[in-house]
């Protein structure tokens, strides 16, 4: 494999672009605006240039990574790509417009994938032609740091795909799994009880961010305490994720908890808005 598409440039698809660009892919990022586009180009660049402050990349190798990925508004462009991975908004309809686009407009040897963390591929892949084509490629957030990929696996998937989407995954570097298409799949059906108790704890009262989160550091060894954590992967994108997996499966350890509704809702996102369960300079 030599050419990578993604269509989305939020986080996950511009870390999934940046560290394949480093990788020596070529990468066609497709952005669905202008603004999200020159967002995308921004945030790469810089990411790769903090590298470069702290000694770790030459400017060279930084200018290599940048000229392998095309920033694009238009999707007919990942039409030559072996692989194209979906790191679009957590909407169902949206994946399944995305996924009968890329059917009409991929080879048809070309890995289709999904990076979604809350959705049934299964409903993906029944609205597709091809039910053996998609597999779920699941990187986590910051997608260069992370080491693990999850790849997702339906009952219709071929092993074919299979095995293509985890070798992809490993010539990133990354230590893959293998789960079942089921709610959450691995890491999230750990992690999401543990982040949603650390709100629920935090609405009750019971401590304060700075207390929960020193808590899991030191208590427990984590990098970062769920609530920091919370605020960088973004409220809404919890919630969203937690209310859809919960609407699905009505399992109580997966309903988002009222506070992060009323958070979401007065719009504080965490970082990127400036106010989460921290508050930010911006
Ligand atoms: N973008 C790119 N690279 C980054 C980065 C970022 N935002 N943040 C850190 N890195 C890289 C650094 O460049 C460094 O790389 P090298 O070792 O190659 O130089 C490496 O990560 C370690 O970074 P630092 O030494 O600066 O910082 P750290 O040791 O404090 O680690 C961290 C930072 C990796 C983010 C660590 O705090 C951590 O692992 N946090 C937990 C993250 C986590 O749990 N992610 C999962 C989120 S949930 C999710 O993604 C699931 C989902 O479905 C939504």
């Amino acid at each position: 494999m030599q050419k990578l598409g993604i269509i989305g440039s939020g986080s996950m698809g511009n870390g999934i672009a940046q560290t394949a660009a480093q990788k020596g892919y070529d990468v066609v990022l497709v952005a669905h605006r202008q603004v999200s586009l020159e967002k995308a180009q921004k945030s790469i660049t810089g990411s790769l240039q903090k590298r470069v402050d702290k000694g770790k990349m030459a400017v060279e190798d930084m200018n290599a990574a940048l000229a392998k990925i095309d920033f694009t508004l238009e999707m007919d462009k990942v039409a030559d790509c072996d692989i194209v991975i979906e790191a679009i908004a957590e909407i169902i309809e949206e994946k399944i417009k995305v996924f009968t686009k890329l059917e009409e407009i991929c080879r048809p040897d070309a890995i289709l994938a999904t990076n979604t963390s809350s959705l049934s591929l299964t409903d993906i892949a029944a609205a597709m032609k091809d039910n053996t084509r998609l597999v779920g490629i699941h990187f986590f957030n910051p997608v260069p740091a992370m080491k693990l990929v999850e790849i997702v696996k339906t009952e219709t998937v071929s092993e074919d795909v299979l095995a293509a989407a985890k070798a992809f995954a490993e010539s990133l570097g990354k230590t893959t799994i293998t789960a079942k298409d089921t709610p959450g799949f691995v890491v999230n059906y750990l992690q999401y009880p543990f982040r949603l108790n650390a709100m629920r704890m935090y609405g009750a009262g019971i401590a304060s961010a700075e207390d929960i989160d020193t808590a899991a550091k030191l208590g427990l060894g984590h990098p970062m305490g769920p609530l920091e954590l919370q605020d960088m992967v973004g409220l809404d994108i919890t919630y969203n994720a937690t209310k859809s997996i919960y609407e699905k499966t009505h399992e109580p350890w997966i309903q988002p908890p009222q506070i992060l509704e009323d958070m979401v809702k007065a719009g504080k996102l965490g970082r990127k808005t400036g106010e989460g369960f921290y508050k930010y300079d911006k």
